[in-house]
């Protein structure tokens, strides 16, 4: 099956009981039990197992090219999920401009537990010199953020599989529609299904896939079970509806962020422009430096000046301020998140809030 029959069909069961054609929600915390004691439905409890989160959890797996995934209660959930399930004392790779706010859990909550360097993925060299006996997990992020930089997750996992370390692509950004990070030889993938998953900026979300049941992913799943951070069984369903139209949408997300793009490189005010080529997402630098990026932002009608991405309208954020003042983001940067609103009229936006920007 083609990828958009899978987001459509995957993630659907049509109801025995009543025919529903779209899968109910099944908001019951609790499942009865059969004489014997056993549970015939293969649910007991809902942070155990959930019938929207099977459905959402084998779409995901399918999409992916996995063998199972587990959802969480957002993206840095299924991320810490995976720091989680190290031994402590274990030693990270990650790269030097992962998400921020992944970087900060394995700065902040992660501190006296894992050993952390941060590398530039290009430099492959540097990610060997990195690697030391206890190193056990190497975790990319393609494209990155906000900078979009391309890593290559083929050959960073050949280098995996020779230390024999876990490799974990952050998929984010790129989605399974243009990337299947574990094709290209990464042994986990993670979203944020927060942002082109459920596409619709209304349910937060995590999921991590995996290429093998092994025994780290066995404590993924006793993590996802015991610790209890789930995704609840309504927004299990949006992001299955979500995902429905998710090979659609990123047709018309990239469409949009290559003639924007296009359009930012011939503007005379735009320094320079981040766009790896393919996907919604985007950054551009402007000459007059922060205080006409901001006034960039602020000016907008129809990108909205707001974190995120991945919904069907457009952002636009000033990235420095949000990362923190440890940022290395710099200051005159723009990252947009390109919705589906026609072309023109977004170009007119951002021109127009350009134009109101100049010789402040
Ligand atoms: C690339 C990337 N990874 C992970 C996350 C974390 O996801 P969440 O906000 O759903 O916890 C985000 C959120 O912005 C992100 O952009």
């Amino acid at each position: 099956m083609k990828i958009e029959t899978i987001a459509i069909h995957t993630g659907n069961l049509i109801d025995p009981a009543t025919g529903a054609a779209i899968q109910p929600i099944t908001l019951s915390t609790t499942f009865e039990r059969g004489e014997d004691g056993g549970y015939p439905s293969g649910y007991m409890y809902t942070r155990a197992g959930n019938p929207n989160r099977s459905s959402l959890e084998n779409l995901l797996s399918k999409l992916e090219g996995g063998v199972d995934a587990s959802v969480f209660s957002s993206g840095n959930a299924a991320g810490g999920a995976v720091f989680q399930a190290l031994d402590s004392g274990s030693h990270v790779i990650a790269p030097t401009d992962m998400y921020h706010g992944l970087r900060n859990l394995l700065n902040v909550v992660y501190k006296n537990i894992l050993q952390v360097s941060y590398v530039d993925m290009s430099d492959l060299d540097a990610l060997r010199t990195a690697i030391k006996d206890d190193t056990k997990l190497i975790w990319v992020e393609t494209p990155s953020n906000p900078l979009l930089k391309i890593t290559d997750i083929e050959a960073i996992a050949k280098i995996a599989k020779e230390y024999q370390i876990t490799l974990c692509c952050d998929n984010t950004f790129a989605t399974p529609v243009f990337q299947n990070p574990l094709n290209l030889g990464a042994d986990l993938v993670m979203h944020s299904t927060t942002k082109y998953l459920g596409g619709h900026s209304d349910a937060l979300g995590g999921a991590i896939v995996t290429k093998e049941k092994n025994a780290l992913w066995k404590k993924i799943r006793d993590i996802q079970e015991l610790s209890g951070a789930v995704l609840s069984p309504f927004d299990c369903y949006l992001t299955v509806r979500g995902i429905k139209t998710l090979p659609y949408r990123m047709r018309g997300h990239q469409d949009n962020a290559q003639q924007l793009s296009k359009f930012l490189e011939s503007h005379q005010e735009v320094e320079r422009v981040f766009y790896p080529g393919f996907g919604g997402m985007l950054s551009f630098l402007l000459k007059g430096g922060s205080e006409q990026a901001r006034k960039v932002a602020n000016s907008t009608k129809l990108f909205t000046q707001a974190t995120s991405l991945g919904g069907v309208e457009s952002l636009i954020e000033h990235r420095a301020s949000i990362e923190g003042p440890d940022t290395k983001t710099p200051r005159n940067l723009l990252r947009v998140s390109v919705g589906l609103e026609n072309i023109d009229d977004l170009i007119e936006d951002i021109a127009v809030a350009i134009t109101e920007s100049q010789g402040l």
